[in-house]
């Protein structure tokens, strides 16, 4: 893991509070997707704690990241513009378990702001002609980032403005898919809806959580998540992708 002064080379609006964000990384690191960086608050905001956004692309000493204004960070990033510098940690956490796929199909699955990590897994796979599926939800057409998603995606929204009314599971329903293996990232409520249909299919699913981070490094315990069996994980360390099945999701 290093630490690193990175320059913003792009920063720029995809959607309504959706912004791509490019941005240089050390010419030797490995970035899977999945994995994540933690971006220490040098902006005048007075928050304290580091922020991890998930990689949405890397390659050749730059990477990117799609994020979505929620709060003071957020905010206070998208103004900045390319040539600024920020202070990262990376790369974070695991990453999805392509290792797994074999014989099956992989299918994608997104929710809003969990596309950026999914994206990154899309373009890696389809590279290995592994030929993903890709679904992705969004609340309504005009928050889509059409830009950034392959002409196949499947793309639902909840008010049925735009695509497939529904969630994505209702997405997935629609795309037939022989012995499907899952990859997921979205809010938690999705997470837990579609591990719930990838048990009642006898199917896999990794899915990449978000919770509230303190320290990103393992250290703090504040982003621990319960396990079937006892006991907790950390998000920051032995996540952010878990196999479904690992997760206590009564207790989320
Ligand atoms: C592994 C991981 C990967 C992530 N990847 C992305 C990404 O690719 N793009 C992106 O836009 N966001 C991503 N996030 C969420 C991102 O970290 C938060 O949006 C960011 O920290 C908000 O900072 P802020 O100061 O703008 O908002 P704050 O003022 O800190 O919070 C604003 C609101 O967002 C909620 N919130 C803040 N952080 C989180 C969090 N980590 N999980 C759930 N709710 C939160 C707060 O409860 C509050 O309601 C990721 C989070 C994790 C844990
Ligand atoms: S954020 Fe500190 S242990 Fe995960």
């Amino acid at each position: 893991m290093t630490d690193f002064l990175s320059e913003i080379l792009v920063n720029e609006k995809i959607a309504p509070d959706f912004y791509r964000l490019r941005f240089t990384v050390p010419m030797d690191t490995e970035i899977l997707p999945g994995s994540f960086f933690s971006l220490k608050d040098e902006l005048p905001t007075g928050t304290l704690l580091r922020r991890p956004f998930a990689f949405s692309d890397a390659g050749k000493g730059e990477a990117e990241a799609l994020y979505q204004i929620r709060g003071k960070t957020t905010h206070a990033l998208s103004l900045r513009k390319p040539g600024s510098r920020f202070q990262i940690l990376l790369p974070c956490g695991n990453g999805f378990p392509i290792d797994k796929i074999a014989a099956r199909q992989p299918v994608l699955i997104a929710g809003g702001v969990g596309l950026g990590p999914i994206l990154f897994l899309y373009r890696s796979l389809s590279r290995k002609n592994r030929e993903p599926l890709l679904v992705a939800g969004f609340r309504s057409a005009s928050l889509i980032p059409h830009s950034q998603l392959p002409a196949s995606t499947v793309i639902c929204t909840d008010d049925g403005s735009f695509g497939v009314k529904g969630s994505v599971l209702d997405g997935v329903r629609e795309i037939s898919a022989k012995q499907p293996l899952f990859f997921a990232c979205g809010p938690t409520a999705m997470m837990k809806a579609l591990a719930f249909e990838a048990a009642q299919r006898q199917a896999d699913a990794f899915v990449s959580l978000e919770a509230m981070m303190g320290c990103s490094l393992g250290a703090c315990m504040g982003c621990v998540v319960p396990i079937c069996g006892g006991g907790y994980k950390r998000v920051c360390k032995e996540g952010p992708v878990f196999d479904a099945k690992e997760i206590l999701w009564t207790s989320m």
